[in-house]
């Protein structure tokens, strides 16, 4: 039996340049998906995964994460003394147990490698996940949980793999596959941002990796990749005689929410998705379409 995954690290030390203004004083994963910032959805989904820790990996600017799982007490106080019970649960409901968050700052951007690994001293020696905010995906059962369960029965590394049109390869780290037994897929190689002429496939990954300790030795080479920055997805490709490592072709759909436009669908397929706007956001979007 594999060593189950306690733990997971988000790096959340991104400047968000593409969402200014809004990021200006605001960190990017605070932008809400309806009303929830994206941070939470990715935090909701290690914990359905089985996930007991949460690392943040942070930067300058970012204490509204912080804040944000946490208690506000002058917010709860006046919630319950107005006998608003629902808001006063969706406040508490995001706040984890004591002890239970970490916060460490990636001083420099050096890439999400380097970010990973700043995260180190709290992982030690087990396995963990790594979850992308910006990659929000929406599905039956929630992305990690989804690995994990394919995890406990291969062990080793694991990343997030979906198809994605030939000539976006440039944007993603893209596997040369091997083997494929139901939604896994064996890597056999990886490489990080391919142009579409020197890409081994189509199939990309997505912002859910599970590591195995040995990554981390690896990423204290800081060995720089491509763009010069230190690329979890090299370390990853030199572990490939190390351990077992698959691509699991998760059930779901992906948005971009580091993109605008991407950022804009998942509001809207997340608002459709929810029984108290489907209506109302539907007729929305019929009276544009006919427009
Ligand atoms: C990162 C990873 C890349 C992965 C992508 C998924 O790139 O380096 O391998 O495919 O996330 O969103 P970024 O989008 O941060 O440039």
């Amino acid at each position: 039996m594999p060593v189950p995954v306690r733990k997971a690290i988000f790096p959340v030390g991104g400047l968000g340049t593409r969402f200014l203004p809004a990021t200006k004083s605001m960190p990017k994963e605070m932008l809400p998906v309806v009303d929830k910032p994206l941070i939470q959805y990715a935090v909701e989904e290690a914990r359905e995964a089985g996930v007991e820790e949460l690392i943040f990996v942070t930067g300058r600017g970012k204490s509204a994460i912080e804040d944000h799982f946490d208690h506000a007490f002058e917010l709860q106080a006046m919630l319950r003394e107005r006998g608003k019970d629902d808001a006063l649960k969706l406040v508490v409901d995001t706040i984890p147990e004591p002890g239970q968050v970490a916060y460490t700052r990636q001083q420099e951007p050096l890439g999400l490698g380097h970010a990973v690994w700043c995260a180190r001293h709290f992982v030690n020696s087990e396995p963990v996940a790594v979850l992308l905010a910006d990659d929000l995906i929406l599905g039956p059962t929630g992305c990690l949980k989804q690995m994990v369960d394919a995890y406990a029965k291969v062990g080793g590394n694991m990343v997030a793999i979906m198809e994605v049109a030939p000539e976006a390869t440039s944007s993603y780290g893209v596997i040369t596959p091997g083997e494929k037994t139901d939604r896994l897929v064996e890597v056999k190689g990886l490489v990080e941002k391919p142009a579409p002429e020197d890409a081994p496939s189509n199939l990309a990954v997505v912002g859910r990796y599970i590591l195995q300790p040995n990554v981390f030795t690896d990423l204290g080479r800081f060995e720089r990749g491509a763009g010069g920055e230190i690329q979890l997805t090299d370390a990853l490709a030199r572990q490939l005689d190390q351990a077992p490592f698959h691509g699991h072709l998760f059930e779901g759909k992906r948005f971009d929410c580091g993109s605008r436009s991407g950022f804009l669908e998942a509001n809207i397929a997340y608002a459709l998705a929810r029984d108290d706007m489907n209506g109302a956001v539907a007729e929305i979007l019929k009276s544009y379409s006919s427009r």
